[in-house]
C-alpha cells in the first residue's frame, strides 16, 4: 500500500514525538512492505517566526492532497501570558479543522493493565474502564460568531451556535463507532440551561430513534458527567458531546489512564483525516528528549486502522504495551518508587527504538 502522510510537527516537543511517531512508521512499511510518503509542513509558532501566519496555505494545500496528517503539538509560552497578541498558534489548529472539516474528534480512553497503579483513581474504580469521547470540533463556542468586546473594551462576548445538521453528522460518527463497541452512547449536554444544548437532545434522540434504535442512549449533564467520569468511568461506552465540553472532559478523562502522554486521538470529517496526541507542546521539556511519545505513536495506529491496515495497526499497539509492560518508558511514566531510588527512565528516542524493534 502507498500512502502520501503530511507531517506538521508544529511547536515545543511536536518534533520530538513526531519523529518517533514516523520512525514507526517507517519501520512498519518496512516489515509489512508499504510505502509511506512524508512531506513536512509548518503549524503554529513556528509557523507565525517564519512567515506570519499560524496555518499557511501551503500547509492547507499540503494536508489536503495527502492521505492523511500526522500532526505533533502547537503553542508557545511567549503567546500565552499576552492577551495583546493579535495572531496566537492556537488559531493555526482552530483554521486547520475548520479547513479541513475535522468535525468530529476521537479521544479513546482504556488503562493499560500494566498502569493501574499510575492511576490516581483507588478501589478499582478503573476496572473495565473502555471509553470513548467523540467530541464536536468546528462548532459551538470555538467558532459561533458574533464574538469580541463592545463598551470600549468593558464588556465581552462569544456565541455558542449550532445547526440541526452540525449535530447529526456528528451524533452519526458516535452511533456508528457504538455498534462495533458496546453499543452505549451518552450524550453529553446542559440542557438544564441552555438551548444549544436543548437543540442537542432533541437532534440526537430523534436521529436514534429513526435509524439507530439498537443502541442504548442517555443523557448527562456536563458537570455530573464530569463527576461520573471519576467515580463510576466504567459507566461510559461513547460519549458524545459539543467542542467546549469535549475539550474539558477530554483532558479529565485523560488522567485516568495515568499520564496524559498515552493518549491518542483522530479528527475526522469529510476527506482527510488528521492524527495527533492529545497532550500539549510541553514546553519546558522542549529539546530534553524526555516527552512521551506513546501518545503520538498511538495516534500513528490509529492512522494505520483508517488505512485499513488493522494489523499493521495492532503490531504498533502492542509494541506500545510491551514498552510500558517492560518499564522502557519516559520520565512520566516512573512510580514514585522508581523516582525516589533515582530511576530516570527512558529517553524519547530510546523508547521509540524500543518500539520499532518490536514492530
Ligand atoms: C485540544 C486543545 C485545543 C482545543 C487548543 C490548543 C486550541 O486544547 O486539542 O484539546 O482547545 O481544542
Ligand atoms: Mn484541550
Amino acid at each position: 500500500m502507498k500512502k502520501s502522510i503530511a507531517l506538521l510537527p508544529g511547536d515545543g516537543i511536536g518534533p520530538e514525538i513526531t519523529a518517533q511517531a514516523v520512525a514507526v512508521l517507517e519501520s512498519v512499511a518496512k516489515k509489512y512492505s508499504h510505502e509511506f510518503l512524508f512531506t513536512q509542513a509548518l503549524v503554529g509558532a513556528c509557523a507565525i517566526d517564519a512567515c506570519g501566519d499560524p496555518y499557511p496555505d501551503a500547509t492547507h494545500e499540503i494536508c489536503r492532497k495527502s492521505d492523511a496528517v500526522l500532526f505533533g503539538a502547537i503553542g508557545d509560552p511567549k503567546y500565552d501570558n499576552d492577551p495583546t497578541a493579535k495572531v496566537r498558534p492556537e488559531q493555526g489548529l482552530l483554521k486547520m479543522r475548520k479547513s479541513l472539516g475535522l468535525f468530529a474528534n476521537l479521544r479513546p480512553i482504556a488503562p493499560f493493565a500494566s498502569l493501574r497503579e499510575s492511576s490516581p483513581l483507588k478501589n478499582g474504580r478503573i476496572e473495565g474502564v473502555d471509553l470513548i469521547i467523540v467530541r464536536e470540533l468546528t462548532g459551538g463556542l470555538y467558532f459561533g460568531e458574533p464574538r469580541g468586546r463592545d463598551n470600549g473594551g468593558a464588556r465581552a462576548f462569544d456565541t455558542c451556535l449550532y445547526s440541526r445538521e452540525e449535530i447529526v453528522r456528528v451524533a452519526r460518527v458516535a452511533f456508528n463507532l457504538a455498534r462495533g463497541r458496546k453499543r452505549h452512547v451518552t450524550l453529553v449536554d446542559k440542557a438544564n440551561v441552555l438551548e444549544t444544548s436543548r437543540l442537542w437532545r432533541e437532534t440526537v434522540k430523534t436521529l436514534h430513534d429513526e435509524e439507530y434504535a439498537d443502541i442504548a442512549l442517555d443523557f448527562m449533564f456536563v458537570d455530573n458527567a464530569a463527576m461520573q467520569l471519576v467515580t463510576s468511568p466504567a459507566f461510559f461506552d461513547v460519549l458524545l458531546t459539543e467542542n467546549l465540553f469535549g475539550d474539558i472532559l477530554s483532558d479529565e478523562a485523560s488522567v485516568i489512564t495515568g499520564s496524559i502522554g498515552l493518549l491518542p486521538s483522530a479528527s475526522t470529517g469529510a476527506d482527510v483525516a488528521l492524527y495527533e496526541p492529545i497532550h500539549g507542546s510541553f514546553p519546558q521539556a522542549k529539546g530534553k528528549n524526555i516527552a512521551n511519545p506513546i501518545a503520538t505513536i498511538l495516534s500513528a495506529a490509529m492512522m494505520l486502522d483508517s488505512f485499513g491496515l488493522a494489523a499493521e495497526a495492532s503490531a504498533v499497539r502492542n509494541g506500545c504495551r510491551k514498552a510500558i509492560e517492560e518499564g522502557v518508558v519516559t520520565p512520566d511514566l516512573l512510580t514514585a518508587a522508581e523516582r525516589e531510588s533515582g530511576g530516570k527512565g527512558y529517553s524519547t528516542t530510546q523508547v521509540g527504538e524500543y518500539i520499532c524493534r518490536n514492530i
